[in-house]
């Protein structure tokens, strides 16, 4: 069908803020589980501002479905994935002082290097997702990497969004779904995610084919508001009411 993989980094920033275990995002992702989450996503930051080493290792432990480990590939990072074994590694380009990740890897500069990483995650039976812009010259190079899925970042498509120019919302739509057809024939799972939201992930399950959408900040604002299971329940419900393409 699809999946919905719920981030829940921010779980892990609120209670940082005070220090002890609320929320503990781990009760956060067994509740986003009951609700129908199908994967979580957690982002250990080398500054380890949100996600702990300790909240992977819990996390694996816990949940049943699948955990989507979101990492740069930093030597100490790849350390915990090998240890820890996520079902997917999602790799990501990640800099200090940016508020959350700002593009997609450049697979086609990093080649070599991403290439060993991936080979070493394999060998652990770890899937490999990139996350890309979506462009062909960098699914071509996932293809050659020998990656599981790609992720699409869709963080430049949700600013257009947000300022209402039709005409740049229509052509990320299009560059969007060019990419995750051209994925999607060339056998790999199509993924998207950075800011999507209740609102901007209409136009995404209405024109695209996407097998796995990751999302955090919308659903944990939500679910400050109706809780997370509920908040959980109504982007599925939003997918489900609005996604025209099934890879069956
Ligand atoms: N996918 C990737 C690769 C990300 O870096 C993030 C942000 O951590 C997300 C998805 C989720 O983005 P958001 O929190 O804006 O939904």
């Amino acid at each position: 069908m699809f999946d919905l993989h719920l981030n829940i980094d921010h779980f892990a920033t609120l209670r940082n803020a005070r220090g002890g275990n609320e929320p503990n995002p781990v009760a956060a992702a067994l509740q986003a589980e009951i609700a129908g989450a199908t994967g979580i996503v957690a982002h250990l930051r080398a500054d380890r501002r949100h996600i702990q080493d300790r909240d992977i290792a819990l996390l694996k432990d816990a949940i049943s479905t699948k955990l989507n480990m979101e990492m740069s590939t930093d030597d100490d990072i790849m350390q915990v994935a090998l240890k820890v074994k996520p079902t997917i590694s999602t790799l990501v380009p990640e800099k200090p002082n940016e508020v959350t990740t700002e593009g997609g890897l450049d697979v086609i500069k990093h080649l070599k290097h991403i290439k060993t990483c991936t080979e070493k995650l394999h060998d652990k039976g770890i899937k490999v997702s990139l996350f890309i812009e979506p462009e062909q010259s960098q699914i071509d190079a996932a293809l050659e990497i020998g990656a599981d899925i790609v992720e699409f970042h869709t963080g430049n498509y949700a600013v257009d969004y947000l300022k209402g120019d039709k005409n740049l919302i229509t052509d990320h739509l299009n560059k969007i779904s060019i990419a995750a057809e051209y994925a999607i024939e060339n056998n790999l799972t199509a993924a998207a995610g950075h800011s999507l939201n209740y609102i901007n992930i209409r136009n995404i399950c209405q024109t695209i084919s996407i097998d796995e959408y990751n999302i955090g900040h919308a659903i944990v604002a939500r679910a400050a508001m109706v809780g997370i299971r509920a908040a959980v329940r109504e982007m599925i419900d939003t997918i489900i009411k609005y996604k025209t393409f099934y890879n069956i």
